[in-house]
């Protein structure tokens, strides 16, 4: 039997909640399946270890991480910690530490689920969005001066190199060339960044010589957003820079029912370290506690960890089950059902415990 040793860190708000579902889910997959064993071991960090300790980690918290096979990790974040302390302290050091460069973001519209967009059902958005998830403008560059003084000043310097850049482009295009469209679209704003990112639409050219099957296409951010919206069947596999990535793929989230439903993989390609799988929500202060966080982007992200273990038959059951759950109308009030947490959870563990999935 095969065994795998995931890191589960729950965090702050819905964290926990969204954590104990998807470790629920996880269970019922390796009994059904037979083939595998997840030894789980669950770590405190996060804000509430920051009021005690002073750090959202211990010093050595990476190095600890490093014996897993994967991370499973929920939402960062609390009203009484500024946020860039709750990210930095935590969720960066991880992808940045382990250099998982690929953030990577499928939403579709889910059997049940309806998208705020008239006339689009499940069928008609179906993306993958692969974020640069090392640099760009979250590479922490930058600096004060002159604090508190009417002349103070503040930079955030987005940087972008040749192999940060190339890489996440080959990642694309060969996820691109996996799926059955092989379609990419390389999200840029090169007519007002003259820079970094005109160097990054040129790498992109070169890249795509390298993927002759791949159609491809370049598309200004801003514009972006209205093809999402207006022509979301256009689009299929998509690229694009830390900021942007984050933005839009809230974006593709809500378009998709809600950022519930919403998962994303933070992989290191070459396998030096473990891969972090997350839910793309945060904390969601505002339904902490009340049992009605959507654990579907939990399950979903749950689904990407057993792909890249090694488990296809597992994650495709995964989301099989969830699939099947959503399209009897078990849902949570964030997309117009008025099921528990608990609830979602038990009607997906049911399912996977049927044998017809
Ligand atoms: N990866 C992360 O850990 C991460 C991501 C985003 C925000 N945050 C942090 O979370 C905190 C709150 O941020 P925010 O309010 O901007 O974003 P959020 O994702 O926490 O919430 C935005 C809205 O979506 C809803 N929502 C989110 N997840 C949901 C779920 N699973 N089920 C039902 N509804 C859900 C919330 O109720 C809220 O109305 C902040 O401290 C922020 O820094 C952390």
């Amino acid at each position: 039997m095969k065994h795998y040793r995931i890191a589960a860190i729950p965090a702050d708000g819905i964290g926990p909640e969204v954590i104990a579902a998807g470790l629920q889910a996880l269970e019922a997959l390796a009994r059904r399946d037979g083939g595998f064993r997840l030894e789980v071991e669950s770590f405190d960090w996060g804000s509430d270890y920051y009021r005690k300790h002073g750090a959202m980690m211990p010093e050595d918290g990476t190095e600890r991480l490093k014996a897993f096979d994967a991370i499973f990790f929920g939402a960062v974040g609390a009203p009484d910690v500024p946020d860039h302390i709750t990210l930095w302290g935590l969720r960066l050091p991880i992808c940045q530490g382990f250099d998982q460069y690929a953030n990577v973001r499928p939403t579709k519209i889910l059997p049940g689920i309806r998208s705020p967009l008239a006339g689009v059902g499940p069928g008609d958005l179906d993306w993958v969005i692969v974020r640069e998830n090392s640099e760009g403008e979250y590479a922490g560059c930058g600096g004060r001066a002159h604090r508190g003084l009417p002349e103070e000043v503040g930079t955030e310097v987005a940087i972008f190199t040749r192999v940060g850049v190339t890489r996440i482009m080959r990642y694309a295009f060969r996820l691109a060339q996996a799926r059955p469209r092989k379609l990419l679209t390389v999200v840029t704003k090169s007519n007002a960044q003259r820079h970094g990112m005109v160097m990054w639409d040129e790498i992109a050219a070169e890249v795509a010589r390298e993927f002759p099957d791949v159609t491809w296409d370049k598309m200004l951010v801003d514009a972006m957003t209205v093809r999402m919206t207006l022509k979301p069947k256009s689009l299929d596999t998509i690229v694009a820079t830390n900021l942007h990535a984050d933005i839009l793929s809230d974006l593709a989230g809500a378009l998709a029912g809600s950022l519930g439903v919403a998962p994303t993989a933070n992989i290191d390609p070459e396998r030096r370290f473990p891969s972090m799988f997350e839910p793309i929500h945060g904390s969601a202060f505002d339904i902490t506690g009340k049992g009605i966080a959507n654990p579907i982007a939990t399950f979903w992200t749950a689904s990407q960890m057993l792909e890249h273990l090694g488990e296809p038959a597992a994650a495709a059951r995964l989301m099989a089950a969830v699939e099947q759950v959503t399209a009897q109308g078990i849902l949570t009030p964030d997309i117009g059902g008025t099921a528990t947490t608990r609830e979602v959870t038990d009607a997906v563990c049911e399912a996977i415990r049927s044998a017809n999935l």
